[in-house]
């Protein structure tokens, strides 16, 4: 730090969107040290190779920067490292939940670090310890749910992955995400049409915010957590990107945080309608560093004048630095080989595809079993399968894959629930599928499975009041009710979706939640080669 001039310190705090560098010399230039891609951001080869390129070309700037300091750089892996085509995906972290197994997310844990660190990167922005409380939060389903123990034992099965030592002797730095109270927010405390509950207030008491919302990341700054991620709420109407208190006094000093603080999306701008003031504020509440200074050479100007005109201590960003360099050189990054081989066989190996297979099983949930027709028997004789879910991975992969809002295609490897199915049956089951089915036939089948699915979405998009399956779905199931004897109904949701006034004639309703790529695990359980063993996360009634 000794040689490290004021301006260069300044870079250090800042966390740019990797979109926004439109010169890479600029890395060598300003001595760029953080770099994150938001998510759906890939570089225009999205495969494993593409993502090394990239990142090793990044590296390769920031060691012609004048002090050499290697680049940190970080990605969302809220659902794993699911920005690029071809990673492994394993369910949602609610669902997860529902497994109740942490030794099972302490091996996913382990399977996306072999997957991020492969494509040279060391630093990610899970687990989410956000206590989910409100189904009709379009981020609910990114917790593990609504008990802060539970939080607390998933959530550090997973940290304690990303911060050992890995079988190639890499480290990696987990992020506490979001600090603190986000799960408390109150639908309609937004005054703008599009936001209904995401990045809004709560009023909840400090006990109730200690005794609930800060226990999972208390137990995480036990563990040693690198780095915490501020939310976009706030709480009794201060943003808790701005709160001192909370961030300074009780994260940093009552608890005795001595890893990085991290703004969230262009957050430490958005405290006060004037952008400087506003970031001097995040800076003094104990950011240490921001994310997306998008104009990262207005963001050092700004900073440079807020320490000449005193608005921000020399002493402040000299924590904050030290901070930041410290996990540098915890992680390794200035002892590392930093432009490491092509070693990308570990991508949705088998290895990691059988996790994924297991999560998939272990976090589906019977909900109703009349006269116990699941498990199907293999040799049914005929079988029919509609719903727009059924054969599409990216409707059952959902928000954060590949898009920040998912995709709607079959493009990246993985099993249909179609396809599962047909994989499992004997020869001599007839199965017949169509999406809507709206084809007649004459022939009644022994049993209709309907997959039925809540549009995915990611963040406050889908912050919705009504929690129903859509007509179309309703009328994919009506129809193949009609052709069969029997009807199982699987839902993929991130929520509980309000059935009761539809369920009454169906015999079967599964909730699959989302079940990412490994669908086989759907077929596994329905077909008896495992149990349903998966309890529900949270409260879903169906009377
Ligand atoms: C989300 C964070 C995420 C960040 C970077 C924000 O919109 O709130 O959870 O880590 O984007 O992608």
């Amino acid at each position: 730090m000794e040689q490290m001039t004021v301006s260069e310190k300044i870079w250090q705090m800042i966390l740019v969107e990797r979109g926004s560098i439109f010169d890479p010399l600029d890395i060598a230039k300003y001595s760029i040290w953080a770099v994150l891609n938001g998510s759906g951001d890939n570089p225009f080869l999205n495969t494993s190779s593409g993502w090394l390129e990239m990142v090793n070309n990044m590296q390769a700037y920031a060691q012609r920067s004048r002090l050499r300091i290697p680049l940190l750089y970080g990605v969302d892996t809220t659902h794993w490292h699911t920005n690029v085509h071809g990673a492994t995906v394993f369910p949602h972290s609610i669902w997860l939940w529902a497994t109740r197994d942490a030794d099972l997310v302490r091996r996913i844990g382990k399977a996306t670090a072999e997957e991020m660190v492969a494509t040279n990167i060391f630093w990610w922005y899970s687990p989410n310890l956000d206590i989910a409380i409100d189904p009709r939060w379009g981020r609910f389903y990114e917790s593990f749910g609504s008990d802060p123990n539970l939080v607390w034992e998933l959530g550090q099965a997973y940290i304690g992955w990303f911060q050992s030592n890995l079988s190639n002797g890499a480290r990696a730095m987990a992020t506490a995400k979001h600090y603190l109270g986000n799960g408390s927010m109150v639908w309609g405390s937004s005054s703008q049409s599009n936001y209904f509950i995401d990045k809004w207030w709560s009023f909840i008491s400090e006990k109730e915010l200690r005794e609930v919302h800060l226990v999972p990341f208390k137990k995480a700054v036990d563990a040693k957590v690198w780095s915490v991620m501020i939310g976009l709420n706030s709480w009794k109407w201060v943003k808790v990107s701005a709160n001192k208190y909370l961030i300074t006094d009780l994260l940093k000093k009552e608890l005795w945080f001595d890893g990085i603080v991290i703004s969230d999306w262009y957050w430490a701008y958005e405290i006060e309608w004037n952008g400087y003031k506003s970031l001097i504020k995040a800076i003094n509440a104990g950011i240490d560093m921001v994310m997306l200074p998008y104009d990262y050479k207005s963001f050092s100007a700004n900073m440079e004048t807020a320490v000449k005109k005193w608005d921000v201590s020399m002493e402040r960003i000299d924590d904050a630095v030290r901070r930041i360099l410290t996990k540098k050189i915890e992680l390794w990054l200035f002892k590392k080989n930093l432009i490491p081989k092509k070693d990308f066989q570990i991508f949705w190996s088998t290895e990691h595809r059988n996790i994924a297979r297991e999560a998939v099983r272990k976090s589906l949930v019977l909900l109703k079993n009349n006269d116990n027709l699941l498990p199907l028997s293999k040799e049914t004789k005929k079988i029919i399968i509609s719903g727009s879910a059924a054969n599409n991975l990216g409707k059952q992969s959902w928000g954060w894959t590949i898009e920040w809002q998912g995709v709607d295609w079959n493009k990246f490897p993985g099993t249909t629930i179609l396809s599962g199915i047909r994989n499992i049956v004997s020869k001599n089951t007839d199965i017949e599928f169509s999406e809507l089915w709206d084809f007649w036939s004459s022939e009644i089948a022994d049993v209709g499975i309907a997959i039925v699915w809540e549009d995915p979405y990611a963040e406050w998009v889908w912050d919705k009041r009504m929690l129903v399956l859509s007509n179309q779905d309703l009328a994919a199931i009506q129809k193949t009710k009609s052709s069969c004897r029997r009807l199982v109904v699987i839902i993929i949701s991130g929520r509980p979706i309000n059935i009761r006034n539809q369920e009454k004639d169906w015999w079967a309703i599964i909730a699959a939640w989302l079940p990412w790529s490994e669908w086989q695990g759907v077929a596994d359980v329905i077909f008896w080669d495992y149990p349903f063993t998966g309890q529900l996360p949270v409260k879903w009634d169906l009377k």
